[in-house]
């Protein structure tokens, strides 16, 4: 696949840790699914499972079965299909646990070719967070629709596709165009950098003459690669377009986080990662550590750091408004360094860029995403139909939007 950072995706703070929590949300329809086939030794195939949380989940929820004396017999057969090059520690790990529970193994593979690679039909397809993955650099929505009408031929007749994922939008349109202000200097930056390598090199839908960015700064039309991030700036564009400007702003700050070189790093994962003040408002506890003293966050900052912060045992608690604005702050600083050319801070924007930067979201609302299995799936050369058929087949798990058929 063009542009597929096997390397970059592999990295084991990426997909062992960062990508790889949540897994009863991510393994609970392929469980539910299999107590609706009667069959013994039912056969699963898993693709992209990434660090294998759902792997891990479904080998302790069959344990329980087990011990449970429940119907579902523990011999299922579980295959993984995982992107060619890619590895995972915390993946090999759980292949392990499920073999103590049922028969599990590992092939390299693509989603799209999925009716090449199994020998036999399966019960049971499932896929968390892959789609705009096959989307990004598996031929767009070409890709995705190939992917669909391949599903219902490996399946048994009656099984199931199970997919989840962390987001379905409610706007109709990704080409709507909306009005948007931009004055934090780091979101100025963000976009000055990042939008039009994005637009240049990244997979994305947004080619229409409609689908042009027009910023403006004291009224006045001013290239993106060029914004003032001193003055604040009017952005008509797609509503999709600042989506992935968003979400990718997002998962870059996640990453510099993580790279531990921006001099202060939360605690990103666990119990101390959720120490919600208001859960709905979005407002909690940030726990960090304050790295080695790094040329972006100055002497006085760290003091004023330390001055709004509590100990923690072995660290700092801190609120996460003040966290996010001390964030915009240094990252900003991190980001100057970056364009200037600082090869540490070059090297980390680089890293992200390769394994995430060129990537959309397909974004579809839960019903166009339902609609496009259910006419793609019709296509197929078999009877089978992907479809929900219980109420209960589309399901919402804490705050994020999970969809099977
Ligand atoms: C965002 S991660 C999700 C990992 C895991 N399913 C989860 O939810 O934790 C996407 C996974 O799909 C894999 N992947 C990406 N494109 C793929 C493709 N065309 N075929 C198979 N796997 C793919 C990636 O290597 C990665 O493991």
């Amino acid at each position: 696949m063009p542009n597929f950072a096997r390397e970059q995706k592999s990295d084991a703070g990426y997909l062992d840790i960062a990508a790889n929590t949540h897994g009863a949300e991510k393994g609970a329809l392929v469980h539910r699914a299999l107590r609706r086939i009667s069959r013994a030794r039912p056969r699963v195939v898993e693709v992209g499972p990434g660090g294998g949380a759902a792997v891990t989940y479904l080998a302790a929820q069959l344990n329980d079965d087990g011990n449970t004396a429940s119907d579902l017999a523990l011999d299922v057969h579980l295959t993984l299909i995982e992107a060619p090059g890619v590895v995972s520690q915390s993946l090999a790990r759980a292949v392990e646990t499920f073999n103590g529970v049922g028969k599990c193994e590992l092939r390299h593979g693509f989603a799209q070719d999925i009716g090449t690679l199994l020998a036999e039909p399966v019960d049971v397809v499932s896929a968390s967070a892959l789609m705009h993955e096959v989307y990004s650099y598996g031929g767009g929505y070409a890709g995705l629709h190939a992917m669909m009408r391949t599903l219902p031929t490996v399946l048994t007749p009656g099984g199931f596709f199970a997919y989840r994922d962390v987001y379905a939008v409610e706007g109709p349109s990704l080409h709507e165009r909306v009005i948007q202000s931009y004055n934090s200097r780091a979101w100025l930056t963000f976009l000055r950098l990042f939008t039009p390598q994005y637009l240049a090199e990244g997979v994305h839908p947004y080619h229409r003459a409609d689908d042009e960015v027009v910023a403006r700064q004291n009224s006045r039309i001013v290239p993106v690669a060029e914004l003032d991030r001193a003055t604040c700036a009017v952005i008509t564009a797609p509503v999709g377009l600042f989506r992935e400007i968003q979400r990718h702003y997002l998962t870059f700050r996640d990453h510099v986080w993580r790279s531990g070189t921006l001099g202060l790093t939360p605690v990103l994962d666990g119990d101390l990662a959720a120490d919600w003040i208001d859960f709905r408002a979005g407002h909690k506890r940030v726990h960090y550590r304050l790295g080695d003293e790094v040329p972006w966050v100055s002497a006085g900052q760290r003091r004023m750091l330390a001055a709004m912060s509590e100990s923690y045992a072995d660290h700092h608690t801190i609120d996460s408004d003040i966290f996010d604005s001390v964030t915009d702050v240094v990252l900003l600083a991190f980001l100057d360094a970056a364009e200037s050319g600082d090869a540490t801070c070059r090297q980390v924007w680089e890293a992200w860029l390769l394994r995430e930067g060129r990537e959309t979201y397909a974004y579809m609302t839960a019903d166009q995403l339902l609609t496009a299995f259910v006419v793609h799936s019709a296509e197929s050369e078999t009877d089978t139909v992907l479809m929900p058929v219980h109420v209960g087949d589309i399901t919402r798990m804490t705050g994020t939007t999970t969809t099977g058929s």
